[in-house]
């Protein structure tokens, strides 16, 4: 394709250069967003009196039908062109002869691109979102079914006092809660509009950035044109969201390999969302969630590579910032796929409700109860605990439970001991009194799901 920028040159440039140098491979899914954008200056450019009514007419019916052409594939993109910048403007000089030429009035490739990816992140933000809300709303059906669900909870992956199933789920529904509410910062601070930064010092016509930014939906204009064509913030912010996201769902990924474990066996995935061994029969494997763990290193890397890009760049433009692309549409992109897959496979895999009980029945999880029992008659908390220690390493010796320990063993260390303490160190009544504020009771977790459903119904769709 020819380079519009031919004039200054006296070769051709080499075609290594070329394709080395090239981002429509990559670029050329935000042609629509190019496109609008163009659309919004051409319109701009029309009502300042810089190009003539006609002319901008011309101008936005051309673009219009080259979107529509990409659209319904009477037109595709040509991968030697250099840019989708560069195409839109090439095809419509080709269909518009002169007219065609004077789109690109008051505008450079700088701004333009910055505005090109705004646009385009500021779409995918509110599609990753509604992936975000359907997953808390996900867990916050599957935690009403298992309010009394008791299972073990972990310190130091040891078992450590009992909670429930919707306990634990709903601890992730408040990270992603805060992930979707991170998401929505993002696209604030990133909705303020480039246009009109020119290639870096503005320009000389006199354009009306207010009236772009508010056709184009933005807050308003950037404030300065150094920052509007240089700054490539919302990718870093949005990068990192996404990289928090994404940790929060390798975490549960982890937690959901282990639980599928023979080992562990809370839960059976269904066999939709699980995959075999091409050699051991037997196997039925977590693919999902370990893809999901091993994308999160790779969403992490799209960050890095943006900071890493970024870091040393003198204003203004630098051809550095093309890179900014792949990174970020990579991170998009999986974080997608991950919320897609994950969601579903959450709301089919069944609880294993006997295996989550007697895990907590063993490991002396409800020690810290037996030694509150003594705390409630009277006896300082230390002193307890020492007492609930001796009485557990004697169970462990005898090959017993706190449970089936007999009566007189409890009261020859102390006679505080009566035969409430049987009552008082189950697991039903060691959850059900956990009614402080956050805390695994079901009435607790009942109001924690309340206050996210809450939330759910203020986030604006
Ligand atoms: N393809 C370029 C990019 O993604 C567009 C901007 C080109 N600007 C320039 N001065 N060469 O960054």
């Amino acid at each position: 394709m020819a380079k519009l920028w031919a004039g200054r040159f006296s070769k051709e440039v080499d075609e290594t250069v070329n394709a080395f140098n090239s981002s429509i491979a990559f670029d050329g899914r935000m042609y629509r967003h190019d496109i609008l954008g163009s659309i919004a200056h051409a319109t701009m450019l029309g009502d300042c009196g810089i190009i003539t009514k006609a002319d901008s007419e011309t101008l936005i019916k051309g673009l219009q039908e080259i979107l529509s052409d990409l659209e319904d594939g009477r037109l595709s993109l040509d991968p030697t062109a250099e840019d989708i910048h560069m195409f839109v403007e090439a095809e419509l000089t080709k269909r518009l002869g002169d007219v065609g030429k004077r789109l690109h009035t008051a505008r450079s490739r700088n701004d333009q691109v910055a505005l090109d990816v705004r646009l385009y992140l500021r779409d995918e933000i509110k599609e990753i979102q509604t992936l975000v809300y359907d997953l808390v709303d996900a867990l916050c059906a599957m935690a009403k079914e298992h309010l009394d669900t008791i299972m073990p909870g972990y310190t130091h992956l040891q078992r450590a006092q009992p909670i429930t199933l919707a306990h634990h789920l709903m601890a992730y529904a408040n990270m992603l809660s805060r992930d979707y509410d991170r998401l929505t910062d993002t696209a604030k601070r990133m909705n303020y509009c480039p246009l009109g930064s020119g290639a870096l010092a503005g320009t000389t016509y006199p354009i009306n950035r207010q009236q772009t930014a508010s056709l184009l939906g933005f807050t308003a204009p950037v404030a300065n044109s150094l920052d509007g064509v240089s700054d490539r913030d919302s990718c870093v912010e949005l990068a990192a969201a996404l990289s928090l996201l994404m940790t929060h769902l390798s975490r549960f990924s982890e937690e959901i390999i282990l639980w599928c474990s023979w080992e562990f066996k809370f839960i059976e995935l269904d066999d939709a969302y699980a995959t075999g061994s091409s050699i051991m029969p037997q196997k039925k494997n977590p693919d999902i969630t370990e893809l999901i763990r091993g994308k999160t290193g790779r969403v992490v890397g799209d960050l890095t590579t943006l900071l890493a890009m970024l870091k040393g760049l003198p204003l203004a433009y630098n051809k550095d910032m093309q890179e900014d692309k792949e990174a970020i549409f990579d991170a998009v992109d999986n974080v997608k796929l991950c919320l897609r897959t994950f969601t579903p496979m959450l709301r089919t895999m069944r609880v294993n409700k006997d295996k989550m009980r007697a895990a907590a029945a063993g490991g002396f999880i409800n020690a810290t109860d037996c030694a509150d029992y003594l705390v409630k008659h009277g006896m300082p908390f230390r002193d307890a605990y020492k007492i609930t220690g001796t009485l557990v390493a004697s169970c462990i010796d005898q090959g017993l439970t706190l449970e089936t320990l007999p009566l007189e063993q409890y009261q020859a260390m102390t006679p505080l001991f009566g035969e409430d303490i049987y009552q008082a160190i189950s697991l039903e009544t060691c959850v059900g009194e956990r009614k402080s504020e956050g805390g695994p009771a079901p009435e607790s977790v009942s109001h924690q799901i309340a206050l996210i459903e809450a939330q759910m119904e203020a986030w604006e769709r």
